[in-house]
């Protein structure tokens, strides 16, 4: 922890012209100074630093903050990480409150091992462009594959030689700690004392992190594998962690920023060819599938994966099956195939860049679209794998869950619907039961295997579970209904004289809204109507209110769940589904008011019994009226009302 006492020096010596300057060209425009946005991309120039308030804006895309906040962000760094790299900047020696001895020691074994492996990487390095071995073996096996020097050397790409020793040899006698060489993975105990090296005769791809450190090596065979892996990986250690990383991150991260896209390959040799190609926003996954720590990592710097793999490639079934976390934050994920046995690399040093490009450009597919084609091949004309099918995907769609995609989920079940042949009302039910599912049972995932129903009429789930599943009463369900309709059609003409919400007002106006929050949102809704604002959903999710705001999101992402149970509302009767905007209306409207009065009716009752004789008179008008009024409901919805 960095002391309090530091972070006041930091701050004092500040100058957010002088560290925003670093990154941007700027201006000065009065008391002010105007630069290019380095967030987003712009011609004329509205980024703002205010040197008196310490403060930038732009107003180009609204980015805005201050000193440490554009650190921050722009190198997209931690908070403490922007503290330690404005202290550099200034000279400040950080003071840090005591960390534990564990913690200690840990940063001690990185620190030393991440100078072990910058010798390394120097060693290997000089060993193939200096040494008569690294130029026979490695060099010209590396030429043969059409590597350029000049890439070479970007990528740090180096050669182990084939003798028993060398690096080992030249660690020790540079007096590197014994006891942590072998947490490298660059050499391993022989003997019990001896050290040998653990890459021999390999090529050496050093693996660096984000800020250009090297935190590994994937060292290769030279020529095809045959009695040994084609690939040795440094094991995990306090530097290397595979889960978090990407080959390539730290060359690619400018590239993937500018281009708002990161192309994920599979191997190194296929980040190191697309470089060498002109493509620069390429990272390579090391064949597994992708891991939330991984997804993080490209969200940083863009919403958009493409995953370019190879065809035949069992990688693509591992890339697959991290996907639905991609989806879960927000990422747009699409795929491309390599045909005919090639990857990446072999791809593009035949085709070159311009055609490689254009290709990656045509084929990219959408990843839920392949992931059911794909499926939906395989299951052929078999029942019971459609099945499962229809509710994988269902599950797939049910991961977006971020409200701003709501569009982007509506999208997919149409799409998915067609593909399937399915009724896309049906889809829609099981993708929404999925996510309620989700907000029940709480992060418990449900693989789609076990959720097989036995026939197409039972996808859809029964009524009961529905209720179950609502936190809201009944009541409150068809208030909500009301303000779905509202905002779902309210702008639409009713008749010649009314627009659907004035028809809606007119008709709920003997029988008020009770839920306060309900009632918020439809005075909301009447008082934008009213000032001619064509109020929808979207002018409900940026008021400050959150409740507002979530109850808005809910009944926009849950439409169907509000109108599925409309015939436990009145006894007996099943209904049709709801199949037009009118019958929606109609319905909407009328079973909310059946609900209100099926209370007034309740309460009659109550007070009948209290009442004196009089007032029992009085009483029972009443009861006759409401049965009346309820006579004429149930007629009108008697049109679409089943028996
Ligand atoms: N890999 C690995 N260990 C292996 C094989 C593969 O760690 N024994 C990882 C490596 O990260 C490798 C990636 O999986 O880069 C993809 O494997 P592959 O396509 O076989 O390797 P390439 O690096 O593409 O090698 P080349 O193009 O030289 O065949
Ligand atoms: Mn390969």
């Amino acid at each position: 922890m960095i002391t309090p006492s530091t972070i006041e020096q930091i701050k004092n010596r500040l100058d957010i012209i002088d560290v925003v300057g670093e990154f941007v060209k700027l201006k000065k425009r009065g008391t002010n100074y105007l630069g290019n946005c380095p967030f987003h991309n712009e011609k004329t120039p509205s980024f703002t630093v205010s040197p008196t308030k310490e403060l930038y804006k732009c107003f180009g895309c609204g980015k805005s903050g201050n000193t440490i906040t554009f650190v921050m962000e722009h190198e997209k760094i931690s908070y403490v990480d922007a503290l330690r790299w404005l202290a550099a900047r200034y000279n400040i020696e950080i003071e840090e409150t005591q960390v534990s001895e564990q913690q200690k020691q840990q940063f001690q074994i990185a620190d030393s091992l991440f100078v072990i492996n910058s010798f390394a990487t120097k060693f290997f390095d000089n060993q193939l462009f200096n040494t008569e071995d690294g130029q026979a073996i490695g060099m010209s096996y590396l030429k043969e594959r059409g590597f350029r020097e000049e890439i070479l050397k970007k990528f740090q790409i180096g050669y182990n030689p084939q003798s028993r020793d060398t690096l080992a040899k030249a660690l020790i006698s540079n007096q590197f700690n014994k006891e942590l060489l072998p947490r490298t993975g660059l050499v391993t105990v022989r003997n019990e004392t001896e050290l040998v090296d653990n890459y021999r005769g390999r090529i050496i791809f050093p693996i660096h992190n984000i800020s250009g450190k090297v935190i590994g090596f994937g060292a290769r065979v030279i020529g095809k594998a045959i009695n040994a892996p084609k690939y040795i990986n440094t094991p995990e250690n306090e530097l290397y962690v595979k889960s978090r990383i990407l080959y390539g991150s730290y060359f690619a991260r400018t590239a993937i920023d500018k281009q708002d896209e990161c192309l994920l390959v599979e191997g190194y040799t296929d980040v190191v060819s697309l470089h060498q190609a002109g493509i620069e926003n390429v990272v390579a996954s090391g064949g597994t599938s992708l891991t939330i720590d991984q997804l993080k990592l490209v969200k940083k710097y863009t919403n958009n994966l493409t995953i370019i793999y190879d065809g035949d490639s069992a990688g693509v079934k591992a890339a697959l099956r991290g996907l639905d976390m991609a989806l879960e934050e927000g990422l747009n994920v699409r795929l491309v195939l390599i045909p005919d046995n090639e990857d990446p690399d072999s791809y593009v040093n035949r085709v070159g860049a311009t055609a490689f490009q254009q290709f990656i450009k045509d084929n990219k597919k959408d990843f839920i679209i392949f992931q059911l084609e794909v499926m939906l091949k395989d299951a052929g004309n078999d029942i019971n794998q459609k099945n499962i099918l229809v509710n994988h995907v269902a599950e797939t769609i049910s991961k977006i869950n971020k409200a701003e995609d709501f569009i982007k989920q509506q999208a997919y079940i149409k799409q998915c619907a067609a593909i399937l042949k399915i009724d896309e009302g049906g889809l829609i039910n099981l993708v929404n039961k999925l996510k309620r599912d989700k907000v029940v049972k709480d992060e418990k995932k449900t693989t789609a295997a076990e959720i097989s129903y036995q026939n197409e009429a039972d996808q859809y789930p029964p009524e009961q579970q529905e209720e179950q599943t609502l936190f809201i009463s009944p009541d409150e369900k068809h208030e909500r209904n009301i303000l779905r309709v509202l905002l779902e059609y309210g702008l639409n003409p009713y008749d010649e004289t009314q627009s659907i919400a004035d028809h809606i007002f007119s008709e709920i106006k003997p029988f008020p809204f009770e839920s306060p929050e309900m009632i918020k949102v439809l005075e909301m809704y009447r008082s934008q109507y009213e000032q001619g604002l064509r109020p929808s959903t979207k002018s409900f999710l940026y008021t400050e209110d959150q409740t507002i705001r979530d109850l808005v999101i809910n009944i926009t992402l849950f439409p169907y769940e509000l109108s599925s149970n409309w015939d436990k509302m009145y006894e007996g009767k099943t209904i049709t589904k709801v199949d037009t905007m009118d019958n929606d209306i109609l319905m909407s409207v009328n079973y909310y008011k059946l609900k209100k009065l099926k209370k007034m009716f309740d309460q009659n009752q109550a007070d009948m019994e209290v009442a004196s004789f009089d007032n029992q008179l009085l009483l029972l008008r009443i009861h006759i009226e409401l049965k009346e009024v309820e006579r004429e409901i149930t007629k009108k919805l008697g049109t679409v009302i089943l028996k």
